[in-house]
Protein backbone atom coordinates (compact mmCIF):
# COMPACT_ATOMS: atom_id res chain seq x y z
CA UNK A 1 0.00 0.00 0.00
CA UNK A 2 1.20 3.31 -0.59
CA UNK A 3 0.92 6.46 0.95
CA UNK A 4 -1.33 8.80 -0.82
CA UNK A 5 -1.67 12.85 -1.29
CA UNK A 6 -4.35 13.62 1.16
CA UNK A 7 -6.39 12.68 4.06
CA UNK A 8 -9.36 11.81 2.16
CA UNK A 9 -7.23 9.85 -0.46
CA UNK A 10 -5.34 7.87 2.26
CA UNK A 11 -8.62 6.78 3.98
CA UNK A 12 -10.27 6.02 1.26
CA UNK A 13 -7.75 3.60 0.06
CA UNK A 14 -7.28 2.18 4.11
CA UNK A 15 -11.11 1.53 3.73
CA UNK A 16 -11.01 -1.89 2.22
CA UNK A 17 -9.37 -3.78 4.93
CA UNK A 18 -9.53 -1.17 7.70
CA UNK A 19 -11.29 -2.90 10.52
CA UNK A 20 -8.69 -6.24 10.06
CA UNK A 21 -5.28 -3.53 9.83
CA UNK A 22 -6.35 -1.42 13.21
CA UNK A 23 -6.87 -4.31 15.02
CA UNK A 24 -3.19 -5.40 14.09
CA UNK A 25 -1.73 -2.06 14.17
CA UNK A 26 -3.15 -0.41 17.07
CA UNK A 27 -2.63 -1.57 20.75
CA UNK A 28 -5.65 -2.25 22.63
CA UNK A 29 -8.07 -1.31 19.47
CA UNK A 30 -11.10 -3.50 20.49
CA UNK A 31 -10.80 -2.23 24.00
CA UNK A 32 -10.64 1.61 23.07
CA UNK A 33 -13.84 1.33 21.39
CA UNK A 34 -15.40 -0.49 23.62
CA UNK A 35 -14.60 2.02 26.76
CA UNK A 36 -16.99 4.73 24.28
CA UNK A 37 -19.63 3.01 26.53
CA UNK A 38 -17.72 2.38 29.51
CA UNK A 39 -19.57 3.02 32.89
CA UNK A 40 -21.49 6.15 31.45
CA UNK A 41 -24.00 7.73 34.06
CA UNK A 42 -27.38 5.56 34.37
CA UNK A 43 -29.38 8.60 33.70
CA UNK A 44 -27.51 9.42 29.94
CA UNK A 45 -29.81 9.02 27.52
CA UNK A 46 -28.60 11.13 24.50
CA UNK A 47 -31.08 11.66 21.65
CA UNK A 48 -28.33 13.67 19.24
CA UNK A 49 -24.67 11.87 18.82
CA UNK A 50 -22.15 13.38 16.94
CA UNK A 51 -19.08 11.48 15.16
CA UNK A 52 -16.18 12.88 14.19
CA UNK A 53 -14.00 11.06 11.55
CA UNK A 54 -16.34 8.28 11.59
CA UNK A 55 -13.60 5.89 9.26
CA UNK A 56 -16.09 2.97 8.82
CA UNK A 57 -18.35 3.12 11.38
CA UNK A 58 -16.66 1.33 14.63
CA UNK A 59 -17.02 3.60 17.28
CA UNK A 60 -20.68 4.63 16.16
CA UNK A 61 -21.49 1.04 15.77
CA UNK A 62 -20.67 0.80 19.46
CA UNK A 63 -22.84 3.64 20.57
CA UNK A 64 -25.75 2.49 18.57
CA UNK A 65 -25.60 -0.99 20.04
CA UNK A 66 -26.30 0.89 23.27
CA UNK A 67 -28.64 3.54 21.99
CA UNK A 68 -30.27 2.37 18.65
CA UNK A 69 -33.08 5.13 18.69
CA UNK A 70 -30.83 8.36 18.62
CA UNK A 71 -30.42 10.98 16.00
CA UNK A 72 -26.57 10.62 14.16
CA UNK A 73 -24.72 12.40 12.86
CA UNK A 74 -21.41 11.44 10.86
CA UNK A 75 -18.67 13.09 9.56
CA UNK A 76 -15.64 12.21 7.59
CA UNK A 77 -13.45 13.57 5.05
CA UNK A 78 -13.48 9.77 2.82
CA UNK A 79 -16.40 9.29 0.60
CA UNK A 80 -15.56 6.00 0.79
CA UNK A 81 -15.79 5.49 4.46
CA UNK A 82 -19.11 7.50 4.54
CA UNK A 83 -20.39 5.07 2.17
CA UNK A 84 -19.61 1.91 4.01
CA UNK A 85 -21.15 3.79 6.57
CA UNK A 86 -24.51 4.00 5.04
CA UNK A 87 -24.47 0.69 4.22
CA UNK A 88 -23.79 -0.89 7.81
CA UNK A 89 -25.81 1.55 9.66
CA UNK A 90 -28.85 1.70 7.15
CA UNK A 91 -31.74 0.56 9.96
CA UNK A 92 -31.04 3.52 12.11
CA UNK A 93 -31.61 7.39 11.85
CA UNK A 94 -28.51 8.88 10.47
CA UNK A 95 -26.97 11.86 8.76
CA UNK A 96 -23.94 11.62 6.65
CA UNK A 97 -21.33 14.43 5.74
CA UNK A 98 -18.45 14.09 4.05
CA UNK A 99 -16.42 16.65 5.00
CA UNK A 100 -13.23 18.07 6.60
CA UNK A 101 -13.67 19.72 10.29
CA UNK A 102 -12.25 22.58 9.71
CA UNK A 103 -15.35 22.91 6.87
CA UNK A 104 -18.03 21.36 9.68
CA UNK A 105 -20.78 23.83 10.93
CA UNK A 106 -20.71 23.21 14.60
CA UNK A 107 -24.61 24.28 15.67
CA UNK A 108 -24.81 25.33 19.31
CA UNK A 109 -26.08 23.07 21.91
CA UNK A 110 -27.00 20.06 19.61
CA UNK A 111 -25.64 16.99 20.50
CA UNK A 112 -25.46 15.14 23.93
CA UNK A 113 -23.08 13.34 22.81
CA UNK A 114 -19.64 13.63 20.45
CA UNK A 115 -16.97 10.95 19.41
CA UNK A 116 -13.73 10.68 18.20
CA UNK A 117 -12.41 7.48 17.83
CA UNK A 118 -8.44 7.89 16.57
CA UNK A 119 -9.16 10.56 14.43
CA UNK A 120 -8.06 13.98 16.51
CA UNK A 121 -4.59 12.68 15.88
CA UNK A 122 -4.63 13.52 12.58
CA UNK A 123 -5.33 17.29 13.12
CA UNK A 124 -2.23 19.39 14.81
CA UNK A 125 -2.34 21.17 18.50
CA UNK A 126 -3.88 24.25 17.10
CA UNK A 127 -6.46 22.40 15.12
CA UNK A 128 -7.31 20.25 18.13
CA UNK A 129 -7.48 23.20 20.47
CA UNK A 130 -9.95 24.93 18.16
CA UNK A 131 -12.13 21.54 18.06
CA UNK A 132 -12.55 21.41 21.35
CA UNK A 133 -14.32 24.77 22.13
CA UNK A 134 -16.27 23.63 19.22
CA UNK A 135 -17.18 20.31 20.68
CA UNK A 136 -18.19 22.31 23.96
CA UNK A 137 -20.41 24.76 21.84
CA UNK A 138 -22.28 22.08 20.16
CA UNK A 139 -22.87 20.17 23.32
CA UNK A 140 -25.83 20.10 25.55
CA UNK A 141 -25.38 20.88 29.01
CA UNK A 142 -24.57 17.85 30.62
CA UNK A 143 -23.36 16.35 27.20
CA UNK A 144 -20.32 14.32 26.62
CA UNK A 145 -17.40 14.47 24.49
CA UNK A 146 -15.65 10.91 24.30
CA UNK A 147 -12.31 10.00 22.24
CA UNK A 148 -9.80 6.88 22.15
CA UNK A 149 -6.66 8.31 20.39
CA UNK A 150 -2.70 7.66 21.28
CA UNK A 151 -1.71 10.61 22.89
CA UNK A 152 1.94 11.29 22.61
CA UNK A 153 3.67 13.91 21.35
CA UNK A 154 6.07 13.12 19.09
CA UNK A 155 8.53 15.31 20.82
CA UNK A 156 8.10 13.58 23.81
CA UNK A 157 11.57 11.85 25.85
CA UNK A 158 9.05 8.81 25.72
CA UNK A 159 8.45 8.55 21.77
CA UNK A 160 11.10 6.35 20.84
CA UNK A 161 10.30 3.69 23.46
CA UNK A 162 6.55 3.55 22.20
CA UNK A 163 7.61 3.35 18.26
CA UNK A 164 9.71 -0.09 20.26
CA UNK A 165 7.09 -1.12 22.03
CA UNK A 166 4.71 -0.14 18.72
CA UNK A 167 6.67 -2.12 16.03
CA UNK A 168 6.83 -5.59 18.39
CA UNK A 169 3.12 -5.26 18.65
CA UNK A 170 2.69 -4.66 14.75
CA UNK A 171 5.48 -7.54 13.67
CA UNK A 172 3.00 -9.64 15.92
CA UNK A 173 0.58 -9.71 12.97
CA UNK A 174 2.94 -8.83 10.09
CA UNK A 175 5.95 -10.25 10.89
CA UNK A 176 7.44 -9.19 7.03
CA UNK A 177 8.72 -5.37 7.81
CA UNK A 178 6.69 -3.93 4.90
CA UNK A 179 2.95 -3.30 7.30
CA UNK A 180 5.47 -1.60 9.95
CA UNK A 181 6.86 0.55 7.29
CA UNK A 182 3.89 1.48 5.65
CA UNK A 183 2.16 2.47 9.08
CA UNK A 184 5.30 4.75 9.80
CA UNK A 185 5.30 6.32 6.45
CA UNK A 186 1.59 6.86 6.96
CA UNK A 187 2.20 8.35 10.60
CA UNK A 188 5.35 10.45 9.20
CA UNK A 189 2.68 12.27 7.25
CA UNK A 190 -0.67 12.06 8.51
CA UNK A 191 -0.19 11.60 12.52
CA UNK A 192 0.14 14.67 15.02
CA UNK A 193 -0.38 13.18 18.22
CA UNK A 194 -0.19 15.06 21.61
CA UNK A 195 0.58 14.56 25.20
CA UNK A 196 -2.86 13.51 26.81
CA UNK A 197 -2.16 15.81 30.05
CA UNK A 198 -1.50 18.68 27.11
CA UNK A 199 -4.85 17.70 25.96
CA UNK A 200 -6.56 17.13 28.92
CA UNK A 201 -5.95 21.05 30.01
CA UNK A 202 -7.16 22.33 26.31
CA UNK A 203 -10.49 20.34 27.01
CA UNK A 204 -10.27 22.31 30.10
CA UNK A 205 -9.29 25.90 28.97
CA UNK A 206 -12.26 24.87 26.93
CA UNK A 207 -14.81 24.44 29.38
CA UNK A 208 -15.21 21.55 30.45
CA UNK A 209 -16.35 20.82 34.13
CA UNK A 210 -15.14 17.28 34.59
CA UNK A 211 -12.23 15.57 32.21
CA UNK A 212 -11.47 11.81 33.10
CA UNK A 213 -9.02 8.78 32.06
CA UNK A 214 -11.27 6.02 31.28
CA UNK A 215 -9.11 3.88 29.67
CA UNK A 216 -5.10 3.84 29.46
CA UNK A 217 -2.52 1.62 28.70
CA UNK A 218 0.59 3.22 27.75
CA UNK A 219 -0.12 6.30 25.53
CA UNK A 220 -3.32 4.44 24.20
CA UNK A 221 -6.10 6.11 25.91
CA UNK A 222 -10.04 6.99 26.48
CA UNK A 223 -11.39 10.40 27.50
CA UNK A 224 -14.40 11.54 28.55
CA UNK A 225 -15.29 15.15 29.52
CA UNK A 226 -18.24 16.22 30.11
CA UNK A 227 -19.76 20.29 29.64
C1 LIG B 1 -8.09 6.18 11.93
S1 LIG B 1 -9.67 6.52 11.25
C2 LIG B 1 -10.77 6.29 12.64
C3 LIG B 1 -12.11 5.72 12.24
C4 LIG B 1 -13.04 5.29 13.37
N1 LIG B 1 -13.52 6.44 14.11
C5 LIG B 1 -12.41 4.31 14.32
O1 LIG B 1 -12.51 4.52 15.53
O2 LIG B 1 -11.83 3.32 13.89
C6 LIG B 1 -9.64 8.27 11.11
C7 LIG B 1 -10.77 8.81 10.24
O3 LIG B 1 -10.82 10.23 10.42
C8 LIG B 1 -10.95 10.85 9.16
N2 LIG B 1 -10.32 12.17 9.27
C9 LIG B 1 -9.05 12.43 9.66
N3 LIG B 1 -8.82 13.75 9.68
C10 LIG B 1 -9.98 14.35 9.31
C11 LIG B 1 -10.38 15.71 9.14
N4 LIG B 1 -9.54 16.73 9.38
N5 LIG B 1 -11.65 15.96 8.77
C12 LIG B 1 -12.51 14.93 8.54
N6 LIG B 1 -12.19 13.62 8.67
C13 LIG B 1 -10.93 13.34 9.04
C14 LIG B 1 -10.27 9.94 8.17
O4 LIG B 1 -10.77 10.09 6.85
C15 LIG B 1 -10.57 8.55 8.76
O5 LIG B 1 -11.70 7.95 8.21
Amino acid sequence: MRIQEDIASEFNEFSANYTRDMIACVPHYLKLISSFTTDLPLSFDPKNILDLGCGNGNTTAEIIERFPNAEYELVDASQKMIDLCEYRFRDYKVRYLTSYFEDFTFTEDRYDMATAGFSLHHCDSEEKKTLFQSIRKSLKPGGIFAMSDLMISKKSDQHPQLLEDWKTFVMKSFPNTEKWKWLMEHYAEFDKPDNYDDQIEWLKEAGFSKVEIVFQEDYWIHIRATK
